[in-house]
């Protein structure tokens, strides 16, 4: 079952069209279940999925018209989808404890009242997250608002989701889970396939890249040396785009990059490359095959240089306060027992009948992330639903540039102390925040916030 690298082509999920909709909402249904998808070409791997998909379907999303999606659960185990990066009702938010029975159905309600951004649903079933994530429940769910849809940026065929996740397939082709085994996952996808190739035009294109990994760390490179151009981050658009060489990507998170082929002698390939991947067969994770320039094919965007989207995008996050608005600071340690290997939070699992900060609506919070695992630990991540986020520092230093993004899910390395402060005026409920390390996550490294309202 081993394929020479760069010989299947990439392919691009569908975008799920709404059953009805009316003057300010799109009305979706989906179906969990059981399927097959060919992984390996004449192979077929048995998956769960959204509609079938492996990844399931983008969903595509306007500022300010709700999105309202009937799940239809079609497996035999209890299945929760949450929408990754979104500002929801609590009843909306996919809670690991508030599952859809096998065979029920549920309806989901996203008011879609935030930034444009690349956002991600996945399974979120407590315990079984893991696999079922594994298995396929993934899907992209593109928000775009009128500031977006004003920039100069590559569109149509140029705007390209790529979602990366990690795979161990057996003799016959079937996913094998085994939970934290992260040096046994010998196999990158990307949507879906593995090591595909892409033919590019000698264009600029708009990349959303998404790892939907349990388990994989990207840091990834262009072959050519070519620099990307960020425009976007988990929760959408940077004030300021930023030329980087290297593009970090944990579980979870998100990079919206513009990569220039225009300079690219036709009929060559650029590799999108995983500088920290852990074997060499793990390395080159797609091939760009780049042919002749379309037509149209004028420069919109230089990089490096001042891009035009520099004046255009809107200072977020602006209406974050000053430090001295913040009301409370707190300290949560993620780290493994040595003794019991359990996954805890400040020393505790996830319980879901405990809260572990309640937090009044409206108010500014100064939360300090550390990797409790020591210098020779393994790296965990913080996500916490609901909001935005803005990281301070880590290990006291300012990371250039990243002050300003908008961001749900914050890297630890072993031995990390991050700061980040996040402000909680939307909804009103109780919300996770956990590890997206997703193994460590259906170990119960998670707890719970609840938004009261204010006294
Ligand atoms: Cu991506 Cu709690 O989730
Ligand atoms: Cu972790």
């Amino acid at each position: 079952l081993e394929l020479p690298p760069f010989s299947i082509p990439l392919s691009i999920p569908p975008v799920l069209k709404p059953t009805r909709r009316t003057g300010d909402t799109d009305f979706y249904d989906m179906r969990i279940a059981e399927s097959w998808h060919e992984i390996l070409p004449g192979v077929r791997t048995r998956t769960l999925t959204f509609n079938g998909g492996f990844p399931g379907p983008t969903v595509h999303a306007r500022r300010g018209r709700a999105v309202v999606v009937r799940q239809f659960n079609g497996m035999g185990s209890p299945a929760t989808v949450h929408l990754h990066g979104a500002n929801v009702p609590a009843s909306s938010d996919g809670h690991p404890m508030d599952p859809i029975a096998p065979g029920q159905s549920r309806v989901y309600r996203y008011p879609n009242d935030q930034p444009a951004a690349t956002l991600w649903y996945h399974d979120h079933t407590h315990h079984l997250e893991g696999e079922q994530v594994y298995r396929g429940l993934s899907g992209a769910y593109l928000l775009s608002d009128p500031v977006d849809a004003r920039l100069p940026l590559p569109g149509g065929e140029f705007d390209v989701l790529l979602m990366f996740r990690d795979a161990k397939l057996d003799g016959e082709g079937q996913l094998v889970f085994v939970p934290d085994d992260f040096m046994n996952r010998p196999t990158i996808l990307v949507n879906g396939r593995p090591q595909p190739y892409f033919e590019v035009k000698r264009r600029l294109y708009r990349l959303r890249l998404i790892n939907v990994s349990n388990l994989e760390v990207f840091k990834f490179r262009l072959s050519n040396g070519a620099r990307f151009l960020q425009i976007a981050s988990d929760g959408g658009f940077l004030r300021e785009p930023a030329v980087r060489q290297e593009i970090d990507l944990w579980p979870a998170e998100r990079a919206e990059v513009l990569v220039d082929f225009r300079s690219v002698p036709a009929g060559t390939s650029v590799e999108l490359q995983n500088v920290v991947a852990l074997s060499e067969n793990k390395r080159d994770i797609i091939q760009f095959r780049v042919g002749g320039g379309g037509p149209g094919d004028k420069p919109e965007l230089t990089i490096p240089g001042r891009p035009l989207v520099q004046t255009e995008i809107p200072g977020w996050p602006s209406r974050n306060p000053a430090p001295e608005r913040v009301s409370k600071t707190r300290r949560f340690i993620l780290r493994i027992d040595p003794v019991t290997g359990e996954f805890l939070i400040n020393d505790r699992g996830f319980d879901p009948n405990r809260v572990d900060a309640t937090i009044q609506h409206g108010s500014t919070e100064i939360w300090e992330l550390v990797n409790g695992d020591g210098a020779f630990g393994i790296p965990h991540t913080m996500h916490l639903h609901l909001v935005q986020f803005r990281v301070l520092d880590r290990n006291g230093k300012p990371e250039p540039g990243h002050d300003t993004y908008p961001k749900d899910t914050v890297r630890l390395n072993p031995g990390d102390v991050v700061r980040i402060q996040a402000t909680f005026d939307t909804q009103i409920g109780r919300y996770p925040f956990h590890c997206h390390f997703l193994d460590h996550a259906m170990h119960s490294m998670m707890g719970q916030f609840e938004v009261v309202p204010r006294r």
